[in-house]
């Protein structure tokens, strides 16, 4: 009863809507104009949202998503609950079958936190486990509603699906914070991200005992990639007894203050309708939300008054990863970003130390990371940098670079290597070194490469 009556309160503050909607609710000109949204501002979000809503599109299980009973005194791995996705509601590939379930995290802090995750099973049945791999979504918003295990395609978007194609079992956390609201999603907070996947694993390991290989492979694309990539250098994967293999990091991101500073110096040239066309302006207000997930005090001084004010309307609408952008896409750079000072900054430095990969952790296994030369929003030299940094500490790094595509083909464009790469880990093959390679494109010049606004 209790979710039926947050709803309640919340279609008082917006308006309509329905017992199980969990994100992107309606917002009503008067709402809109408490917080300077004025009719482009709220044009902007209706039309984002309808791709919000086609993304986050089963009927969100508020029952499901809460708390377990049994949260308080389990331990990290426990599975709290286990349900099957409705066939009929999904729209992934026939033949797969899939779960929900509940299961006990780690936080930034080491105390205990409860997500959930999706698994999906290849149809035929093995005479020996399936190999397992886990998957670490990219940006797919920074509230509940926005969990890719309530999408009916569990947010693909070529990512985990070539995976199952492939016979592999798929294990997909939503991250703490998405889908379970026990506290505020931690977003590209990478540290505590590598949590959920590992001990998403472990959950599904459990869950499953005789079902799923011992042995597993990570891979995660954006935000996941970051957290694929972390999760490498984890303290818990770095002997052979916990069954890791390997991973992949696929436009990963890294440095996010580094990311911060490129991109407005980069934007500085540029007309504000080409601003708007680079990835990265898109994830300003996701990376707000970050950085008050970790310090709740902070007020983002690099941030004008206006931008924030929007922000909070994208909170009280719960907006997902395709609209909360849109709160701010009727405004230039120079309006949301006010500050670049060192005091301004100095939170998202901190931040940084705390979540980025490759600061010089050791990663007793391989790992593919695959970039784009055209991401706009994660931008090549700082993977590249990256790259040099993890090849430094000693660690295995392969880094493929592709030409001409952007941050979201890429993941189904480079899917031969991945898919071959994991095939190898598991096989027992492939314990690289670092090396660095563009791959050749068969043909440049007719091969689809859209960009990132016209997916
Ligand atoms: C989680 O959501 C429920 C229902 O939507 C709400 O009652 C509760 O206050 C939220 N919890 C937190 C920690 O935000
Ligand atoms: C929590 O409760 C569920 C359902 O009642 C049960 O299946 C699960 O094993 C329990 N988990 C723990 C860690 O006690
Ligand atoms: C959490 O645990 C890790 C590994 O044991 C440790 O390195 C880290 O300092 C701990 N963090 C906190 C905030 O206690
Ligand atoms: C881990 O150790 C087991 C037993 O010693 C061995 O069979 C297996 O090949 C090792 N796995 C890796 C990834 O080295
Ligand atoms: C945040 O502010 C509240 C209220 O002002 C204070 O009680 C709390 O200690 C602060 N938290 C942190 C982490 O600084
Ligand atoms: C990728 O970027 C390069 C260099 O800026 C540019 O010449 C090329 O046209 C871009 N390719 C695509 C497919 O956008
Ligand atoms: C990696 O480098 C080490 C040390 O230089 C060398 O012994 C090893 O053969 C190399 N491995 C591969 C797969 O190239």
């Amino acid at each position: 009863m209790l979710p039926l009556f947050t709803i309640f309160l919340i279609a008082v503050a917006v308006y309509a809507s329905t017992p199980d909607r969990a994100s992107n609710f309606p917002v009503s000109p008067d709402v809109a104009a408490q917080y300077e949204c004025g009719s482009t501002c709220q044009e902007n979000i209706q039309a984002a949202s309808a791709t919000d809503l086609e993304d986050f599109d089963m009927p969100f299980d508020f029952d499901f998503y809460t708390t377990a009973k049994n949260f308080s005194g389990s331990k990290p791995g426990d599975i709290l609950k286990l349900q099957p996705v409705d066939p009929k509601l999904a729209k992934f590939p026939a033949g797969i079958a899939a779960y929900r379930f509940q299961y006990t995290s780690v936080d930034l802090d080491n105390s205990t936190i409860p997500a959930t995750a999706f698994i999906a099973f290849p149809f035929v049945r093995q005479k020996d486990p399936f190999k397992l791999v886990a998957y670490a979504h990219g940006t797919s918003g920074v509230f509940r509603g926005c969990s890719p295990s309530t999408s009916s395609t569990f947010y693909d978007y070529d990512t985990w699906i070539p995976l199952s194609l492939a016979g592999y079992a798929v294990v997909g956390t939503d991250y703490a914070g998405l889908g379970n609201n026990y506290s505020a999603h931690k977003y590209i907070s990478a540290r505590v991200n590598a949590n959920d996947v590992f001990w998403s694993t472990i959950a599904a390991q459990n869950a499953f005992p005789h079902s799923l290989s011992r042995e597993w492979v990570s891979i995660g694309h954006s935000q996941g990639g970051g957290a694929s990539w972390k999760l490498s250098e984890h303290k818990l994967v770095q002997k052979n007894q916990s069954g890791y293999l390997g991973g992949v990091a696929i436009a990963p991101n890294t440095r996010i203050y580094d990311a911060i500073t490129q991109s407005v110096n980069m934007a500085a040239g540029l007309s504000s309708e080409d601003q708007q066309k680079m990835g990265s302006s898109g994830y300003i207000p996701s990376i707000y939300f970050a950085l008050r997930a970790v310090y709740p005090n902070y007020t983002a001084p690099f941030l004008s008054t206006l931008a924030k004010k929007r922000f909070e309307l994208g909170e009280l609408a719960q907006l997902c990863a395709a609209a909360l952008p849109a709160v701010v896409s009727d405004l230039g750079l120079a309006e949301i970003i006010t500050s670049l000072d060192e005091d301004a900054l100095s939170v998202v430095k901190e931040f940084q130390e705390l979540n980025a990969p490759a600061q010089g952790d050791k990663a007793s296994r391989p790992l593919l990371v695959i970039q784009g030369a055209n991401d706009t929003t994660v931008f090549p030299s700082l993977t590249v940098k990256a790259y040099e940094q993890a090849c430094e500490a000693g660690n295995r790094v392969r880094l493929s670079i592709y030409p001409g595509l952007e941050h979201s083909p890429l993941s189904g464009a480079s899917a031969p290597q991945w898919l071959e790469f994991i095939d190898g880990l598991f096989e027992g093959r492939d314990l690289h070194n670092c090396s660095v390679e563009t791959v050749s494109a068969f043909d440049l010049e007719y091969a689809r490469t859209p960009a990132e606004d016209e997916l």
